[in-house]
């Protein structure tokens, strides 16, 4: 992450353009794979990639036969983004997650360390629009940021355990690994308490 600053300014705000840029070469995120293992072959199908930065896993999602739809608040990510776009059936988008944006239906919704930069005030609004974007059977696929990481004061959206299971209330909730260990994020050294969460929305009927 970007921020040297261990309180976070309001995410609207900040510029990530340098983290992403650092990400070119970086291996697929482990909840990518898990997802695409978990959702079976794309085949056409609709996946959305809230937080894409530069398209590593948008990439990986339309390789495993996923019509991507892909968003980021970040405008430098929009050239890789294009040119993924012409070799692949992506859709990308420069939009903030704070004004919920209109999300289509979707049979996969993946989110990586994206999510806890949505102010606290915005997040329940965006959360309503995740929940409502996943067809039956769908696979959501994000991480969330615990109440024990050094950025939560900030203002980003930082759950404890509980509230991360709440959020999760109606699906089947096929793995929540909650993660606590000193390492290092983009700006240094840091304090890190994730959760990273593979779900499903029930089938219908
Ligand atoms: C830590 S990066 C993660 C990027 C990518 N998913 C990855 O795993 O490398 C967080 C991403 O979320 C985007 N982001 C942060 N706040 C956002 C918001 N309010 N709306 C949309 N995107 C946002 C940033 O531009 C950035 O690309």
């Amino acid at each position: 992450m970007t921020d040297g600053a261990l309180r976070l300014p309001g995410a609207a705000e900040r510029d990530f353009g340098a983290y992403n840029a650092a990400q070119r070469g970086r291996p697929v995120r482990p909840l990518a794979t898990q997802a695409t293992q978990l959702a079976g072959p794309g085949a056409g199908r609709t996946a959305l990639e809230l937080g894409c930065g530069l398209g590593i896993e948008t990439r990986h999602l339309a390789e495993h036969g996923w019509h991507v739809h892909s968003l980021d608040a970040d405008p430098s990510v929009g050239p890789a983004l294009r040119e993924l776009a012409g070799r692949w059936p992506i859709r990308h988008r420069t939009a903030s997650l704070e004004e919920p944006p209109s999300l289509e239906p979707c049979q996969l919704l993946l989110s990586c360390a994206t999510l806890p930069f949505v102010r606290r005030q915005r997040f329940a609004a965006l959360w309503a629009a995740i929940r409502g974007a996943l067809l039956p059977g769908a696979v959501l696929a994000v991480d969330l940021f615990g109440v024990r990481d050094d950025w939560a004061g900030g203002d980003g959206t930082f759950h404890s355990r509980e509230e991360a299971l709440a959020l999760l209330d109606g699906l089947e909730v096929v793995a929540m690994v909650e993660d606590e260990r000193d390492g290092r994020a983009f700006s240094g050294p840091k304090h890190w308490h994730t959760f990273r969460i593979l779900a499903r929305q029930p089938a219908a009927g």
